[in-house]
């Protein structure tokens, strides 16, 4: 059978088996092995992708199921050369080791900061508690999506005040 939807904005049909697993679609007929695969029981979330911005495992949906929809992989969140900062958040506050589950991981922080800018620590590990690390006992995955938080709110509140200082100084010169 043949299944179109869009991956990282870009649109793309396929031939594949009806059993295809939406995890396997993404690595073995895109080559996007961003997202891994690391179970058979839907335990550990390292296959975390969005669809349609909601995170899901994607070893518990069949490509065909996303069909005629957007998934977005961690190969999609950078723009361009720019990290996101969540990518920046775990690089800073080394929320990984040997970074197999980070993939899943930051598909979840990032979805997390963009419902809630501001979550409490418990917030964050709720977020990820569908998702097993073997490595770091989660405390700098924890740290890494509160550095991002901090991060997001310093730009958005300079870019705020850049726009005050932009708009007395069009009411002086008018
Ligand atoms: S591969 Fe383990 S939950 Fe999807
Ligand atoms: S960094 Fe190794 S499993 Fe999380």
């Amino acid at each position: 059978m043949q299944v179109s939807m869009t991956v990282n904005d870009v649109e793309v049909t396929e031939e594949i088996e009806g059993r295809t697993l939406l995890v396997h679609f993404l690595r073995d007929h895109l080559g996007l092995t961003g997202t891994h695969w690391g179970c058979d029981t839907s335990n550990c979330g390292t296959c975390v992708v969005w669809m349609d911005g909601e995170p899901v495992k994607s070893c518990t949906v069949l490509a065909a199921m996303a069909g005629g929809h957007a998934v977005r992989t961690v190969e999609g969140l950078a723009k361009g050369a720019e990290l996101d900062p969540v990518q920046e958040g775990f690089i800073q506050c080394h929320g990984l080791q040997c970074g197999f589950c980070t993939p899943g991981m930051m598909m979840t922080a990032r979805a997390l900061l963009d419902r809630n800018p501001d979550p409490t620590d418990t917030e964050i590990r709720e977020a990820i508690s569908g998702q097993i690390c073997r490595c770091t006992g989660y405390a700098t995955i924890v740290r890494s999506v509160r550095w991002a938080s901090v991060k997001e709110a310093s730009v958005k509140q300079a870019s705020v005040k850049q726009a005050s200082v932009e708009e007395a100084s069009e009411e002086v010169t008018a």
